[in-house]
């Protein structure tokens, strides 16, 4: 059975019992700010645990694009993907235990015909009792092997707070015989308001929700490689077609640098598409990880210079029929940065040959830690990675005081649309706060070629008419020609200007503040370290986009240039 059927049987027999179909959501989570990366199949739904009426459906499956990061470095062996697919179905209120479990025994039996080796139940802890309704529902499913487990089989939640419980899970065999959990059948039962880390030091607390939620997740790669009776993910038909093209231009053999391109490439197809791009920073910064482990791997393979966007046309080419990929622009950021980090990775491979320490060369190579610490275990040695904290912290206090507070979120990059929309950001925030009042404070923003995104405290919907306004607004004081001034001052007198600050951002003692200035007085003031157009007739047609509820109490509009 192909990845394909097993994608299409999996939505369609949830379909039948009485489930819509949803679309993946971005890997980039648009509703949640505390978490990097989409992870896991509930979180685009995960509002709808606490506030059910407010979803598409009662019951919805989906079939979604996550990434996790936290084990790159075991990427390369028989079980770590940094992105993979998950399968999964959701009710908010629709069924409870007894239908979750049935449709999975049903579906992994009966459909995919595969043999359960065991599953496990929650044996209770602290307020949260044990599950004895999973475990007779196994029972009279004729589960012999039914293991009773703690933590671990207590799933959530995601980001800063949401919904948790306990959860079933189940196990099948590989072709090498081990026993691989497959399937994870979370029963959101609880509001936790905190973090997992907080809960598990006992420092978050649990607030039984008003309706079982019912929240399962399930991996195509390790699924399909079980179907497929394969002893690795690489062996599937989801990897075929890119190992066979790293075969191809490799001159040397190492199966375990093939899997760290082949999977490391996928990853970054995925990225750039959901509009991540390789940067020093969050999201950026892992994508630049994972495109530079990629650009290193292929290097020991010695495939040549400009091939790493070969390698994505065929991740593109293979999942165009299932996602919505742009072609251009992953191509176009692979290969600037593979070319960018060929030159330094040859640079800095000399220097580390010579013993140079990792904050030299990470500040004057371009080295970054992670590869240093890398290339370090494979010679066997340990670096120092406090004494690298230590110097890295004294260095990045020096250079914020020298280069002035940079507002939080930010630019994606410094293309002329990108500062366009910049400076039309600070425009926008300025109209918002005539219109609304100064209470209106921006709370995140973010910043590409083709759009501006901005987050901000104000409590309901902006209508149609006054969104008009605001448009009208912007364009006057872009069609006015206004210039746009960069002062450096210290913190003090900025903040008697009255100069308009993140929520929550630090500055340092001298600050760079841009004025937008109209001939009746200054239309914007912001602490902000640029870059901007110099003058607002550079803009263009402001419009914006949408105008949509981010969080309680925050809006997030979107717009751009035309
Ligand atoms: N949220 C659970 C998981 O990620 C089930 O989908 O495993």
């Amino acid at each position: 059975m192909q990845s394909d059927e097993v994608r299409e049987k999996f939505l369609k027999f949830f379909e039948r019992k009485g489930h819509k179909i949803m679309p993946s959501s971005s890997l980039v989570p648009e509703s949640d700010p505390s978490v990097l990366f989409t992870t896991a199949g509930m979180q685009q739904f995960k509002a709808y645990y606490m506030r059910p009426e407010d979803a598409p459906a009662k019951n919805v499956v989906s079939v979604q694009k996550c990434v996790r990061t936290s084990d790159i470095d075991e990427v390369g062996d028989d079980t770590h993907l940094t992105f993979f697919e998950m399968l999964g179905n959701f009710s908010f209120g629709g069924y409870g235990r007894r239908e979750a479990i049935t449709y999975a025994y049903e579906f992994i039996t009966k459909e995919l015909e595969l043999d359960i080796s065991y599953v496990t139940v929650y044996k209770g802890e602290g307020i949260v009792p044990r599950d004895a309704e999973s475990y007779n529902i196994w029972k009279e499913l004729g589960m012999q092997d039914i293991r009773e487990d703690g933590k671990d089989v207590f799933w959530g939640p995601t980001g800063d707070s949401g919904p948790c419980g306990p959860t079933t899970e189940i196990y099948c065999k590989n072709a090498n015989g081990q026993d691989v959990e497959i399937w994870n059948i979370v029963f959101n039962e609880y509001f936790c308001d905190g973090s997992r880390e907080k809960l598990d030091k006992g420092e978050a607390n649990l607030k039984k929700l008003d309706v079982l939620g019912i929240d399962t997740g399930m991996g195509l790669e390790r699924l399909v490689t079980i179907v497929q009776k394969k002893k690795s993910f690489y062996e599937t038909d989801l990897f075929d077609s890119i190992v066979v093209k790293i075969k191809e231009l490799s001159t040397t053999q190492d199966s375990k640098a093939e899997r760290i391109v082949a999977e490391h490439i996928r990853s970054a197809v995925f990225l750039i598409t959901d509009g991540v791009v390789p940067g020093n920073e969050g999201r950026g910064y892992i994508l630049r990880r994972v495109l530079r482990r990629a650009v290193r791997f292929s290097d020991n393979l010695g495939i040549p210079k400009n091939n790493l966007s070969k390698l994505a046309e065929v991740v593109v080419s293979q999942y165009k029929s299932n996602y919505d990929i742009t072609n251009n622009l992953v191509m176009s950021e692979i290969n600037k940065e593979e070319e960018k980090f060929k030159e330094t990775l040859e640079k800095g491979m000399k220097e580390f040959k010579k013993g140079i320490d990792p904050f030299t060369l990470a500040t004057t190579y371009g080295f970054p830690i992670e590869l240093t610490e890398e290339l370090a275990k494979e010679e066997g040695r340990m670096i120092d990675r406090g004494d690298y904290e230590e110097k890295m912290k004294e260095h990045q206090k020096l250079s914020q005081t020298a280069s002035v507070g940079m507002f939080k979120g930010g630019l994606a990059n410094h293309e002329p649309n990108t500062i366009k929309l910049h400076t039309a950001h600070h425009l926008l925030l300025a109209a918002l706060q005539e219109k609304f009042g100064k209470q209106v404070k921006q709370r995140g923003s973010n910043i590409n070629e083709e759009r501006l995104r901005m987050d901000f405290v104000f409590d309901r919907k902006i209508t149609d008419e006054e969104k008009k306004e605001i448009e009208n607004r912007v364009n006057e004081w872009i069609s006015a020609g206004l210039p746009v001034i960069r002062h450096e001052m210290p913190l003090e007198e900025a903040e008697k200007l009255g100069a308009e600050m993140e929520f929550g951002a630090k500055y340092p003692p001298i600050v760079s503040v841009y004025k937008i200035m109209h001939a009746s007085g200054p239309v914007s003031i912001e602490f902000c370290g640029g870059p901007h157009v110099t003058n607002t007739n550079e803009i263009g047609h402001f419009k914006i986009q949408k105008e949509e509820a981010s969080s309680q109490g925050i809006r997030r509009i979107k717009a751009v240039l035309g």
